[in-house]
């Protein structure tokens, strides 16, 4: 992967074969002072996904992690969510595979089959530092199962290898796809939340969000310009800035 990885995309690389979690690493470089530098392996033995998961990271994926200092207040920092998935998800639908996003951040193959509607393709961690004006560092992690066999996947998972009927994908051809789209939206809420929505899963549909102290179901209508999705419950609007979202049948 380090040696089929290109120049040209607007961001320092630095490569691993195998790393405990390029999000670490990041982590690392940010406190450091490091901006727009990605951290990129061919396989995690530590990959950590949300809510404190562990991120299942076999050599045959792409484990990104991007640094960036946008001039953001934390509250605003889900639109970087919101511009990687949307980043991720237009560069695997190059690829062919008809991957769509359920907010936040997860990539699926929708299958009406699959236990939750659908089999994840890919994932998104981000982290950050900052005070409340303005954040110092953000890591937007991304975890995707490019060329990854199907027995090596989890439970109700899938890749770009296994939904392209075994073909594998050019993975430096897609992580510049990712970066480029990535650095396009980035600094561009209208786009990034454009680009978001023709990709969504979550809009019009009946959705669950389970928050710490409620559980909001609903008609998922929109996505606001920080990410937050805006949820009609039938009595009023609500608006979602973090949670788990199940898609309801
Ligand atoms: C999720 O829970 O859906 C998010 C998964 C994010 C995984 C990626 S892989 C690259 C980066 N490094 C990590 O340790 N995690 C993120």
């Amino acid at each position: 992967l380090a040696v089929e990885y290109g120049c040209e995309a607007p961001f320092e690389v630095e490569y691993h074969d195998s790393i405990p979690s390029t999000n670490d690493r990041a982590r690392e470089l940010a406190a450091d002072g490091a901006t727009d530098v990605v951290v990129l392996a061919d396989e995690q033995t530590g990959g950590r996904g949300r809510l404190d998961r562990a991120w299942s990271s076999p050599s045959g994926g792409v484990w990104l992690s991007v640094v960036c200092r946008p001039a953001l207040a934390p509250s605003r920092v889900s639109l970087l969510t919101i511009a990687a998935g949307a980043a991720a998800c237009g560069a695997v639908r190059e690829a062919g595979v008809d991957a769509r996003i359920k907010w936040p951040n997860d990539l699926l193959v929708l299958d009406p089959d699959a236990e939750r509607g659908g089999r994840k393709l890919a994932g998104i961690l981000t982290e950050m530092e900052g005070e409340a004006e303005r954040v110092s560092w953000v890591i937007s992690g991304l975890g995707l199962n490019a060329n990854v066999a199907g027995d090596a996947l989890p439970a109700d998972a899938t890749s770009l290898l296994v939904e392209r009927g075994g073909d594998p994908v050019d993975r430096r051809v897609l992580v510049q796809r990712v970066l480029e789209r990535f650095d396009d939206l980035r600094d561009d809420p209208d786009a990034a939340r454009a680009a978001w929505r023709e990709h969504a899963a979550t809009l019009g549909r009946r959705v669950r969000v389970t928050l710490p102290s409620e559980t909001i179901v609903g008609e998922a209508v929109d996505v606001t310009d920080t990410g937050a999705l805006v949820v009609d419950t039938g009595a009023e609007r609500r608006i979602v800035h973090a949670g788990d979202c199940e898609h309801l049948r």
